[in-house]
């Protein structure tokens, strides 16, 4: 069988999660893709429940800061198509992505980017693309809540696929 595409391509999906909607997303593209995945784990996250995680959260990204990371378990360099995810955070990515981009510098990868919402986008996909020059974006996918659905399940796969023909 003749593949192409990104199909082909060693693939690494690169992503951070608080309350599991990014995991759910970044585990169905890594099955889909045989990719390997590398979770972005702070030392110490906020909570996971409650009301005071959005303002934990939400002050980090203002503050922009960069949570130590726990240490990273794979070489993004070795990859040729890196997926990267994070929940929108106060309109933007969560502060252990950007901790991520401040500790370790991509270049000349093809980089598909996805998000978990609740109806607020921001400029989340502005800023990713903001640190991520050199490199080629090849795609983006936003999921609104409810995310862990058979729908979803569908158009990630959807999504995926129209990132192949770009191969
Ligand atoms: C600190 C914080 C800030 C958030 N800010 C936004 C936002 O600006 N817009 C939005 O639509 N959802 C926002 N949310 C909701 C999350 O993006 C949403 O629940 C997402 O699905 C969570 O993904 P996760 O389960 O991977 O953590 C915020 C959640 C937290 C904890």
């Amino acid at each position: 069988m003749i593949m192409k595409g990104v199909y082909t391509m060693k693939s690494l999906v690169i992503y951070y999660s608080l309350e599991g909607n990014t995991r759910f997303v970044a585990e169905t593209i890594a099955n889909e893709m045989g990719a390997d995945l590398l979770v972005l784990k702070p030392k110490e996250d906020i909570p996971s429940k409650g009301f005071m995680r959005y303002l934990k959260g939400g002050k980090q990204v203002v503050l922009k800061k960069k949570p130590e990371l726990l240490p990273l378990d794979k070489d993004p360099a070795a990859y040729d198509v890196i997926y990267i995810g994070s929940p929108v955070w106060a309109g933007s990515f969560a502060a252990s992505v950007n901790a991520f981009f401040s500790a370790i510098s991509l270049k000349n990868k093809r980089i598909a980017l996805f998000c978990c919402h609740r109806g607020g986008l921001g400029s989340i996909f502005k800023n990713f693309s903001k640190n991520l020059e050199g490199n080629e974006i090849i795609g983006e996918l936003e999921c609104k809540e409810p995310v862990k659905t058979e729908e979803n399940i569908k158009r990630i796969k959807a999504w995926i696929d129209t990132l192949n023909t770009r191969g």
